[in-house]
């Protein structure tokens, strides 16, 4: 389901709303809500802190009052924006009136993250609740001077938020539902709404495609795979080319090499990479429309049907590599092998690919940073920018050419499981290496943050939509790479 409210931006508040949100800067209670009983504010711990709330009467009547923080920075407005939506679900129409604490560019940055959190906080997956959780928040006014510039920032804000929903939702959605078919329908409806090129190849075509790793990890489900590729072609020249890849298991069992139950509890969640690449394509064509960009998505389900790929089976991927597989549960590795070796042969300026690939990253760095590795460091250097400037964690993981024997495989050319088992992120990454050819390229194992077992800031429990919000900035920003 999209996210049900629409956002507006006006410069004074509208008279007409039910419910007007007052910023309070901590440390400024009297200042910024004049008339509030400051004892009794005190006595229900509401000091303006960021993202606290609290309902008041202040000398304009009732308010919802959402904490600013002592000096307001335009970053921690998602999760501002988020508990103001959280605190007005029960209301129709909503004009939140706080961006007059900040000036100038930070004003218009905050009125985008103040617009994703607004949008994000309303967030609940409801396709199965009927009826579904009683919200009646339809449209929410964010009151700013400063035109255009604010407007716009709004409209992008909601805009993304929106990509981030659909994330959500194909996250969230059971792997019994999400099958690979039905995510590539997904694709297709999405390619048709804001105009993708779109080319979606079935069993046999995937066989004739030579994707044998693909076809290798669907061999024991009885839900055809699917490789979709989508292109935004710009009019004119483009500014740069990039490939983005996504891992898009519909459900990862294990396959024979089976999971436990618990290990299986959020492995409807294992084409996070895939959905995160569809938020980001849909956003394209209005955000970064001169960049030409192509999407990779290999989408099957990890079974163990009487024809699955045996443990010592050897695969051969699009680029002619042979794989022993030692270990069916390292199914993402090999869709991802096709997938790179298909968008390195068209050259593009750069590969992205993000994975939920390795339990090792969760342990690694938890459940809200993603893993970073790559063959460019001036790339890698970029996507770090970028995601810090969208405000999602990523961190650097070392990339040590010394694992790349502990892929040598006896029989084939690789094996899809290192020797030691240890550096499990690392040895994942290397091993994809082995499909990009020589086009600059960046792995992102987001298997921590795609997804959340509890609610924090913009985030519920489940889909997070991470990743799209780095995705956009790197092309929007996108220059040539340095040779
Ligand atoms: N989809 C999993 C990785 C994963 C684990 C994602 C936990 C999110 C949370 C992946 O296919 C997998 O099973 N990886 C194995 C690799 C191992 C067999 C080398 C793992 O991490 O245990
Ligand atoms: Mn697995
Ligand atoms: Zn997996």
């Amino acid at each position: 389901m999209p996210i049900p409210i629409t956002l507006d931006h006006q410069p004074v508040v509208p008279d007409d709303v039910d419910l007007v949100v007052l910023g309070v800067r901590a440390g400024h209670l009297a200042a910024d809500a004049p008339g509030l009983d400051i004892a009794l504010a005190a006595l229900a711990g509401f000091e303006g802190n960021v993202a606290q709330t609290l309902v008041a009467q202040t000398n304009d009547g009732a308010r919802l009052l959402v904490g600013l923080g002592a000096e307001p920075d335009p970053t921690e407005f998602r999760r501002i924006g988020a508990a103001v939506a959280k605190g007005s679900l029960k209301q129709e129409t909503v004009a939140v009136d706080l961006l007059g604490h900040l000036e100038g560019a930070d004003r218009v940055a905050a009125a985008g993250t103040l617009a994703e959190g607004l949008a994000l906080g309303t967030y609940s997956f409801a396709d199965y609740k009927d009826p579904p959780p009683a919200t009646v928040i339809a449209s929410v006014i964010v009151v700013a001077k400063g035109g255009r510039k604010v407007a716009d920032a709004v409209a992008r804000g909601a805009m993304i938020a929106g990509a981030m929903g659909l994330v959500r939702d194909l996250v969230n959605t059971p792997g019994g539902d999400l099958t690979p078919s039905a995510f590539a329908e997904q694709a297709e409806e999405v390619a048709a709404e804001v105009g993708l090129e779109i080319e979606i190849l079935d069993r046999a075509a995937i066989a004739e495609a030579g994707l044998g790793g693909l076809l290798g990890v669907a061999r024991g489900s009885s839900q055809e795979p699917r490789f979709v590729t989508l292109t935004h072609r710009p009019v004119g020249r483009p500014k740069g080319s990039i490939a983005l890849v996504g891992k898009g298991v519909t459900f990862d069992s294990g396959g024979l090499s089976i999971k436990t139950t618990a290990g299986m509890e959020w492995m409807k969640g294992d084409m996070a990479g895939a959905a995160t690449v569809l938020g980001a394509m849909s956003l394209v064509p209005t955000l970064a429309p001169r960049m030409l960009v192509t999407a990779y998505l290999p989408l099957t389900d990890n079974m163990l049907g009487p024809d699955a790929t045996r443990v010592g089976d050897v695969l051969r991927a699009r680029n002619g590599k042979t794989i022993e597989v030692l270990n069916t549960d390292a199914e993402g590795r090999l869709i991802l092998a096709d997938a790179l070796a298909l968008a390195a042969e068209a050259e593009p300026d750069a590969i992205i690919d993000l994975a939920t690939l390795t339990g090792a990253c969760v342990v690694a760095l938890g459940e809200r940073t993603a893993g970073v590795m790559g063959n460019h460091a001036d790339l890698q250097e970029r996507v770090l920018d970028a995601a810090g400037a969208a405000g999602e964690d990523m961190w650097p993981l070392p990339f040590p050419a010394h694992l790349r024997k502990t892929i040598d495989s006896e029989i084939a050319d690789l094996r899809n499981l290192g020797t030691s088992g240890l550096g499990g992120a690392l040895t994942a990454g290397i091993f994809l290496q082995e499909f990009v050819a020589d086009v600059p390229w960046v792995h992102l194992d987001i298997a921590g943050p795609a997804d959340t077992t509890v609610a924090y800031d913009e985030n519920s429990r489940g889909g997070t939509g991470y990743g799209v919000r780095t995705l956009v900035n790197v092309l929007t920003a996108w220059t040539k790479l340095p040779a």
